[in-house]
């Protein structure tokens, strides 16, 4: 395959070239003929132009044009034989070994999927056991176990999707929804299980959004949640400042900046230095040099009482992240709706 030329009208034909080998007998002579006709091919067109050139450009275009017909005369000849001993060997009953094979797709793992996994290997590092929960929840498990006021706006049908039928009874019930975080999985965790209880719960959600740029009715949150006796926020700062090294790099800076979450308290919002620009500023991270990438907070006393774990004897600390998110803030992708359209070209550049 010769090298581009320079020349569009060469160049142009390159791409031919490439596909000469793909060509069955009778496209075989009609290409020849398009590009190396006597009367009317390209390459015989390319020819005539050389006397009407500059004298110093003659050179190198005739150069460049006798480069491209001989690539192309080889080309030609060779696939005439392949197919002259491909026709041999079909008289003979053998297989057609010149038939062009067809591509292969090959799966790979979604950018989600591979954040998600990356998550769990760190926290099951740190003694984290896997817990999932139902995406059908009731009202008190989503919302007010986990301490949300019942006049919270997130209970309004603008925001939440609710599921029809009868609420469902009893002090646990309410009406059922789509959970719109992970966080109710944290009740069903103590509930189920006396402490000491530490969980990762990786799972969809869902929220009555528009799909845009920024939202997707449908996303993955990964929850976490660690209670014990004696677990400060120190804790949550060594296990989150750790976790944030081991996934984007051993000397990555983080910040917490005060937050709040009804579940949580004090609450807080954790950056780490934008991987874009290194914490330059610019458009991925709004110019600020710090993403976003998770919300924390030590687990509210009220939410433990509300599972029956004694709120004097334990403490704990929770919290909750978005991997597409986060796949997002890695790769600079900005169109949120990039990552759930299922686009091969994506997932084959991305994928693992
Ligand atoms: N549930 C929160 C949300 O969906 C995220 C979150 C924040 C979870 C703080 C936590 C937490 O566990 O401590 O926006």
């Amino acid at each position: 395959m010769p090298e581009p030329t320079g020349y569009p009208i060469l160049d142009d034909l390159l791409p031919r070239l490439a596909r000469v080998e793909e060509l069955d007998a009778a496209a075989l002579e009609n290409e020849h003929i398009a590009v190396l006709g006597r009367k009317a091919g390209i390459l015989t067109a390319a020819s005539k132009q050389i006397p009407t050139l500059p004298p110093e450009e003659r050179r190198a275009f005739g150069a460049a044009v006798n480069r491209v017909k001989a690539a192309f005369e080889s080309a030609v000849e060779a696939r005439r034989a392949a197919l002259a001993e491909a026709a041999r060997r079909a008289e003979a009953g053998a297989v057609d070994a010149t038939m062009p094979a067809r591509r292969r797709w090959s799966g790979a793992e979604h950018p989600i999927s591979a954040t998600m996994r990356e998550v769990g290997e760190i926290f099951r590092g740190l003694g984290f056991v896997v817990a999932t929960g139902p995406e059908v929840e009731s009202e008190w498990y989503n919302f007010h176990a986990l301490n949300f006021p019942p006049n919270h706006p997130a209970l309004d049908m603008h925001d939440t999707l609710y599921v029809d039928g009868a609420p469902l009874p009893g002090a646990d019930g309410g009406r059922q929804l789509l959970r719109t975080h992970t966080s109710p999985v944290q009740v069903r965790a103590l509930l189920a299980q006396a402490p000491p209880v530490r969980i990762l719960v990786p799972g969809m959600v869902y929220r009555n959004d528009p799909f845009d740029p920024s939202h997707a009715p449908a996303f993955q949150q990964i929850e976490g949640l660690v209670v014990d006796e004696g677990i400060t926020f120190v804790d949550l700062k060594a296990t989150l400042v750790h976790f944030a090294r081991r996934l984007f790099a051993a000397d990555v800076r983080t910040r917490f900046r005060p937050s709040f979450f009804p579940f949580t308290e004090p609450s807080a919002e954790m950056d780490v230095e934008c991987q874009l620009c290194r914490g330059g500023g610019c458009p991925a991270c709004k110019g600020t040099g710090w993403m976003e990438i998770l919300g924390c907070g030590m687990v509210h006393p009220r939410v433990l009482e509300n599972c029956g774990v004694d709120a004097e004897r334990y403490t704990g600390f929770a919290f909750g992240m978005g991997p597409g998110r986060m796949t997002m803030l890695r790769h600079g992708i900005t169109d949120i709706r990039t990552l759930y359209q299922g686009d091969m070209r994506l997932l084959t550049q991305l994928g693992a």
